[in-house]
């Protein structure tokens, strides 16, 4: 491929390495790990290479097309399917005081056909006031433990169990959570991850429907309508309970060897 991008797509791809920035990030790994190394040293990255594109659809941030992965026509109607999703997300008012507290709607972001998607639990102020998940402290711990574990930002797709700020970030409310299944729902039959990672409780019961607790939940895997769901916990978790560090390490590496994935420096 030597097609030059289209200037947009040049744009957006500023901007969103501009947005992985805020979020802590301070490299961007040239290639997707999953694809062969070459032998030689590699090429340099190139706009219209087999790296994730991103596509900013109007008003919301959506997903990176992974251009030469899929058909473009059945790549182009899914995100078009997912732009028309977020559309209707962004005027969602089923929880009447959290549409009217709200800056803006949260929706996801990320690729199609992900290894992975992550569940979080609900935007916080910095989410809201960027329209983007994790984007804030726990935006950046979790940055930092995907690099650590061999994962980029660009290539996972992320989203939450609610799409809107709960005031004061308190716990999503099971009914809260039930207005928005529907979202999570249609996002991730849209998205099609190999596999979910619940980061937290509210994640793990929520997309799970069970009451069992995050401690007892995480480091395995669960189904969900077929994709297997790893639990961990909450990076948030981790500022209060440094101590739970090394649990979510051990459930980083459980991940990354089911997906085949080596993590770096610890082959
Ligand atoms: N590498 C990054 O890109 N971001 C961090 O926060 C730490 C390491
Ligand atoms: N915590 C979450 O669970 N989700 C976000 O998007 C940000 C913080």
């Amino acid at each position: 491929m030597s097609e030059k991008p289209p200037p947009n797509v040049a744009r957006q791809l500023a901007q969103h390495l501009e947005s992985l920035r805020n979020a802590g990030v301070e490299f961007v790994p040239g290639a997707t790990p999953a694809e062969p190394r070459p032998a030689a040293p590699a090429p340099p990255r190139r706009l219209s290479g087999p790296t994730a594109l991103p596509t900013v659809i109007p008003t919301l941030t959506v997903p990176m097309l992974q251009v030469e992965a899929l058909p473009q026509d059945e790549a182009q109607q899914r995100i078009q399917q997912l732009a028309n999703l977020a559309k209707q997300v962004a005027r969602c008012v089923r929880c009447p005081h959290l549409a009217s507290t709200r800056t803006q709607t949260v929706f996801g972001v990320g690729p199609l056909d992900p290894d992975l998607c992550f569940v979080g639990e609900a935007p916080g102020a910095d989410e809201d006031r960027v329209g983007e998940p994790f984007v804030g402290a726990a935006g950046q711990l979790l940055t930092r433990i995907m690099i650590a574990s061999g994962l980029s930002r660009e290539e996972v797709f992320i989203c939450n169990i609610l799409r809107c700020r709960p005031p004061g970030n308190r716990t999503p409310t099971p009914e809260e959570a039930g207005h928005c299944r529907e979202w999570l729902e249609k996002t991730i039959a849209l998205v099609r991850p190999r596999f979910l990672v619940a980061w937290g409780g509210t994640a793990a019961t929520n997309l799970l429907g069970t009451t069992v607790g995050i401690t007892r939940l995480r480091g395995k895997f669960y189904d969900y309508k077929g994709i297997p769901v790893l639990c961990t916990f909450h990076p948030s978790a981790l500022f209060h309970a440094p101590e739970k560090k090394k649990d979510v390490w051990e459930d980083m590496k459980t991940l990354m060897a089911r997906l085949g994935r080596p993590i770096p420096g610890k082959a």
